[in-house]
C-alpha cells in the first residue's frame, strides 16, 4: 500500500533524494566508499559543504556579507546560541507558540528578554518592537499549532523593526517560499523538515552582526568559530549535509522557491477548502490569513468528537501516516512540507470525503 507521509519532523523527503542518499550509502560518487565512512577532511567532502552553502545562497537569493552554516545541536541549541552571541542588554521576542516560548526562556538566562505579544492561534500585530533591543526574534511557522507569519505580516515586521536586528527560527518553513534574507541578521532552523534527515541545523548569518557582546563565548557556541571553520571546525554531520545538497539540487531543478511556493499554496488551499466545507471536521485556526501552509491542524466538530480514534484507524488503513495532532492541540495535523506532492494531499482529501460519506449516511 502506498504510504502518505504527513509527519511533522523528521518528515517526508523527495523520493529521488532518498534513493540518491541510499546509493551514496553504498558507493559515494563512484569512490568505492560509503558516504558513511568518508572523512570530512577528505577531498570529496569539501565540495559537498561548498555546494550546500552555494545552493542555499542561490535559492534564497542571500546577499553578500552572509554565511550559511551547517551545524549540530538542532534549532534548540540555537535558542541558546542566539542570545549568547547577540544579547548584551535586552532582546524582544514574539511568542507564537511552543518553540518561540522555548527560545524566549533560554534568552532570559542572558539578559532582559521581553515578550512583545503572545498567541498560539493567530499572529499578533498589535505590539511595538523596543528600538533599544539587541534583536527581535520571531518564529515564522508555528509547527505545533499551525500558524504562519504570512508575507504581509512579515513586511509589517520589517517596517516596524527599524534598525533592530531581526532573528528568525525558520525550522518548519525554510525554503517553502521566497524570503527577503537582507531583512534578517540570523535565520536558523533544524533541517529535518524541508531539507534533510535529522542531525543538521542550518544558520544563515550576517557576518557583521557578531562581535557586539562583551561576555566570553565558549568556542563551540561562538558563530565566529563556525564561520572561520567553514562549518568544519569540528566534524560536521556528513550524511545529513550530503542529503541536504541533494534536496537543494532537487528544488533548484524543479524551479526553486517560487515553484515550491505555488505548489505549497495549492496543497494548502486544497486541504483547507475541504476542511472549511466539511460537515465533520474543522480547521483549528479560524483566521485564514494566519493559517500555516506547512502544518495543517484540524479537529472534529464538537458533536462528532467521539469519532477521533475511528477516523485515525480509517485514515491509517488508507495509508495516511503521521496525522495525529500534537498532544497539546489534539485532533489531527497534516504536515505538508515541500516534498509532499499535490497527489498526497488529494489522497488525504479523498480519505476525508470517503469517511464523511460513510458517517453522514449511517
Ligand atoms: C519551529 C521549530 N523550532 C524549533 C524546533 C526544535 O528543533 P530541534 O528538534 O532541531 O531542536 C522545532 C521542532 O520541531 C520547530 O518546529
Amino acid at each position: 500500500m502506498k504510504k502518505y507521509n504527513f509527519n511533522a519532523g523528521p518528515s517526508i523527503l523527495p523520493q529521488e533524494v532518498i534513493k540518491q542518499t541510499a546509493e551514496a550509502v553504498i558507493d559515494f560518487q563512484g569512490e568505492g566508499l560509503s558516504v558513511l565512512e568518508i572523512s570530512h577532511r577528505a577531498k570529496y567532502f569539501q565540495p559537498v559543504m561548498d555546494e550546500a552553502e552555494a545552493l542555499v545562497k542561490e535559492l534564497l537569493n542571500v546577499p553578500e556579507g552572509y554565511r550559511v552554516l551547517f551545524l549540530g545541536g538542532g534549532a534548540s541549541l540555537q535558542f541558546c546560541m542566539v542570545p549568547f552571541n547577540m544579547l548584551e542588554h535586552k532582546a524582544a521576542y514574539l511568542n507564537t507558540g511552543v518553540w518561540s516560548k522555548k527560545a524566549l526562556k533560554e534568552a532570559k538566562g542572558f539578559g532582559e528578554a521581553i515578550e512583545v505579544a503572545a498567541s498560539t492561534d493567530s499572529i499578533p500585530t498589535d505590539y511595538e518592537i523596543p528600538q533599544d533591543a539587541d534583536y527581535f526574534h520571531i518564529t515564522t511557522n508555528n509547527t505545533i499549532f499551525g500558524t504562519e507569519i504570512n508575507d504581509e505580516k512579515l513586511a509589517e515586521i520589517y517596517k516596524k523593526k527599524g534598525n533592530v536586528p531581526l532573528v528568525a527560527d525558520m525550522s518548519s518553513d525554510i525554503l517553502s517560499r521566497p524570503i527577503d534574507v537582507s531583512q534578517y541578521d540570523i535565520i536558523y532552523g533544524g533541517a529535518q523538515k524541508n531539507l534533510a534527515p535529522a542531525g543538521v541545523t542550518f544558520v544563515i548569518i550576517k557576518e557583521s552582526c557578531l562581535g557586539k557582546v562583551s561576555r566570553y563565548i565558549p568556542t563551540m557556541l561562538n558563530y565566529q568559530t563556525h564561520i572561520d571553520g567553514g562549518s568544519m571546525f569540528n566534524t560536521p554531520p556528513v550524511l545529513p549535509v550530503y542529503t541536504a545538497v541533494l534536496t537543494l539540487r532537487w528544488l533548484k531543478a524543479n524551479g526553486g522557491v517560487k515553484w515550491i511556493e505555488a505548489r505549497n499554496k495549492a496543497k494548502a488551499d486544497l486541504l483547507y477548502k475541504c476542511l472549511d466545507e466539511s460537515k465533520l471536521f474543522m480547521p483549528t485556526i479560524s483566521k485564514k490569513e494566519d493559517r500555516s501552509r506547512m502544518n495543517i491542524c484540524f479537529v472534529f466538530k464538537p458533536e462528532y468528537a467521539d469519532l477521533q480514534d475511528d477516523f485515525f484507524k480509517f485514515a491509517t488503513a488508507k495509508g495516511m501516516v503521521g496525522i495525529k495532532g500534537h498532544r497539546l492541540v489534539g485532533g489531527f495535523r497534516a504536515s505538508c512540507y515541500n516534498a509532499m506532492d499535490i497527489e498526497g494531499v488529494q489522497a488525504l482529501v479523498d480519505c476525508i470525503h470517503e469517511y464523511e460519506e460513510l458517517k453522514i449516511k449511517n
